[in-house]
């Protein structure tokens, strides 16, 4: 299924958009702890402490839209509350562990360096990915006259690719090719998790 047919049918049952609401805040979530887990003395740029909260932000405005639903749910990050809970998990947990090991293998990377090497090219797959999908669920909502809206996250995220772009060109002078390598591996995960919430639904 395509992701804007993905969308129309969750945007269309407050059950399943508040839960989708609540995955999403979970993944935000996920991804504001990856940042803050890989602070280092030397990194912790103003850069990166705006990254963090931000991406903090995200998980918390995604669970108040979910008041604006006419359903009350979805209290905590527990299965129940999620769609494809192991899948929308599992995609950001796979994408550090396959990062990790490419890393490894072609740079010989290790110890704080790859964790840090990690961290850059993982966030920067997601944000390419939260740049794709943020515009086109805020096409569905606007379509369906939602009250729930992510227009104030579509241009932080913006900021972010940015961000990520410029901490990669420090990396590395080939950073482009890692990072290609790096969005291969992301879109076979995201295909994954995309059928699997297909077939939740
Ligand atoms: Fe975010
Ligand atoms: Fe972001």
């Amino acid at each position: 299924m395509e992701l804007e047919e993905l969308l129309q049918h969750i945007v269309s049952d407050d059950h399943l958009h508040a839960r989708f609401l609540n995955t999403l805040s979970l993944q935000e979530n996920i991804g504001a702890r990856k940042i803050s887990a890989n602070e280092q003395p030397e990194t912790s740029t103003y850069m990166v402490l705006k990254h963090a909260a931000e991406e903090h932000r995200h998980a918390f405005y995604l669970k108040k839209q979910i008041a604006k639903l006419s359903i009350s749910a979805c209290p905590t990050y527990e299965p129940d509350y999620l769609l494809a809970p192991y899948s929308s998990k599992y995609y950001l947990n796979k994408l550090d562990l396959m990062t990790s090991r490419y890393l490894r293998d072609t740079l010989q990377l290790g110890g704080s360096e790859l964790k840090f090497a990690a961290y850059l090219l993982v966030t920067y797959a997601i944000e390419v990915r939260a740049d794709l999908i943020y515009p086109v669920y805020q096409g569905v909502l606007d379509q369906n006259k939602s009250k729930v809206s992510v227009r104030s996250i579509i241009l932080e995220e913006q900021g972010h690719l940015e961000e990520m772009t410029a901490q990669l060109k420090n990396f590395s002078t080939v950073w482009e090719t890692h990072a290609e390598n790096i969005t291969t591996i992301e879109a076979v995960l995201y295909k994954n998790w995309i059928d699997d919430l297909a077939k939740t639904i």
